[in-house]
């Protein structure tokens, strides 16, 4: 558990597009590396280049130049079936917008990355349901997305994203669209699964108050970390 092996690696990381006549340098040159396990916040200003890089540590985008590893294996230039299959086993999201399947209700949301992964079994469900439960969706277990409030939507979203437990969750503004008490709740189901699973958390937010509650804060302007810090002391109390 103390094990600081890290679990996903930023090298060099760039990314430049051709708009038009314009060459735009989107982000140029990130290094960092995360612990498993970590709580790490990437934090900056709208159009700083965070989306950006959460869309290449995922394998869903190529880099102009440097590489990203996942538990010590480069992605870059994997084949597209390739980095699907280890994306699915190694890697849960949270969007801003929820991203639930319509046509299914919570539950079956909430086991679909069992079934992609081929990892369902007669536990996939009972899982769903108790991570429902813990999270005060016990009586909303079989609504559909449409039935569901925005925070109730983005509650069965996180426990999507951690339900096939995957080394490294990925979430992208997952309170951007909450009032602040949905916020606060979506903000402690992430940490404490963070905790409870040791799941690796990496949180992308333009809300540095949100960023202050991560362990570390890679702070992004202009497509460079400017800044790299610990964020808000980790307690050694386990009560909640
Ligand atoms: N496909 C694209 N074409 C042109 N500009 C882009 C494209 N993708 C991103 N950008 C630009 O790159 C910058 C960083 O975008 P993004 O990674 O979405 O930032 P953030 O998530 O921090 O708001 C922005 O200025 C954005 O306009
Ligand atoms: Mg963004």
């Amino acid at each position: 558990m103390s094990n600081p092996r890290s679990v996903l690696a930023v090298r060099n990381l760039s990314k430049s597009i051709h708009s038009g006549t314009h060459r735009v340098d989107i982000l140029r040159g990130i290094d960092f590396e995360i612990p498993a396990g970590q709580f790490a916040a990437i934090e900056g200003p709208s159009g700083s280049g965070k989306s950006t890089l959460l869309g290449l540590m995922a394998g869903l985008d190529t880099p102009t130049a440097g590489d990203v590893a996942i538990d010590g294996q480069s992605i870059v230039g994997l084949a597209e079936d390739e980095m699907a299959l280890l994306r699915g086993r190694k890697i849960g999201f949270v969007f801003q917008s929820y991203q639930l399947v319509p046509t299914l209700n919570a539950v079956e949301n909430v086991t679909l990355p069992l079934d992609l992964t081929g990892s369902w079994n007669s536990h996939a469900e009972k899982r769903a349901v108790e991570l429902l439960e813990q999270f005060g969706l016990g009586d909303r277990l079989d609504h559909y997305p449409v039935q569901l409030s925005g925070g109730e939507q983005q509650r069965v979203a996180v426990a999507r994203a951690f339900a096939a437990k995957p080394p490294i969750v990925l979430a992208d503004e997952p309170t951007g669209n909450l009032d602040s008490r949905n916020g606060a709740l979506v903000l402690e189901m992430l940490r404490s699964l963070n905790r409870a699973e040791g799941a690796t958390l990496i949180l992308v937010t333009h809300d540095a108050a949100l960023a202050s509650q991560a362990d570390r804060r890679i702070v992004l302007k202009d497509g460079l970390v400017v800044a790299d810090k610990a964020g808000r002391a980790v307690s050694t109390a386990s009560g909640k």
